[in-house]
């Protein structure tokens, strides 16, 4: 019985979530970018890049519901070292009550100085991103990964998820290289997830 309602809980909380999602992709399509929340086997798959041992803070851009959050912190990141950076308030609300530990910061991924504050000068040890790219110019995801790389040590990775086939960011357009990770099926829709980096891979 007990395990009945803890999975009829699980149902809820993600019912919930979609519920959140949808009205979010009502009110900003192009900002939310898919109409379903992440899977977990492709959160899963981002946060496997993050290297526990660097001791440096994480930093998550568009986190949206929390389903990569929750892997990020699956994986070991201490909440106090993920730093979530998201743009709409009603998803800033609910990722504060859901991880109060984890510093949310309600703002513009792609203005990271101003969002970022008295931490705008701060190392991670890598990105995850699930901002929907593909809705913004080329010239401003490319600025976009440039300032996630300013942040993180040379070799380290920015992941990013994205719907197309391609890399929402394409090669030779500046310092990085572009590397495939993944493909994940089990998600709707299925998903590629590329890595960036600058300097040599570790
Ligand atoms: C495809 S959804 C991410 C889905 C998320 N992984 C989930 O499962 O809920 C994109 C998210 O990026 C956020 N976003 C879009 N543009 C952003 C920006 N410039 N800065 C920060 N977040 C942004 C959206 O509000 C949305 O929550």
């Amino acid at each position: 019985m007990a395990r009945v309602s803890g999975l009829r809980k699980t149902l809820a909380e993600r019912f919930d979530d979609e519920l959140k999602f949808f009205k979010g992709w009502i009110d900003k399509p192009k900002a939310v970018g898919s109409i379903v929340p992440t899977s977990s086997i492709t959160a899963r798959r981002m946060a496997s890049v993050i290297n526990l041992n660097s001791g440096l803070p994480v930093l998550e851009v568009g986190p949206g519901t929390g389903v990569i959050t929750k892997a990020i912190l699956a994986h070991g990141v201490k909440p106090q070292n993920l730093y979530a950076v998201e743009y709409s308030s009603d998803f800033v609300q609910h990722l504060r009550r859901l991880y109060p530990g984890v510093n949310i910061i309600e703002g513009d991924g792609f203005n990271l100085d101003a969002t970022l504050g008295e931490n705008s000068d701060m190392v991670f040890d890598s990105v995850v991103s699930g901002v929907p790219l593909l809705n913004f110019p080329v010239a401003r995801r490319v600025a976009y990964l440039e300032s996630l790389l300013d942040r993180i040590p040379p070799g380290r990775p920015v992941v990013q998820l994205t719907y197309g086939p391609l890399s929402p960011i394409p090669p030779g357009k500046g310092d990085y290289t572009v590397e495939h990770f993944h493909f994940v099926i089990r998600n709707i829709p299925p998903t590629q997830l590329w890595i960036y980096r600058r300097g040599s891979r570790h």
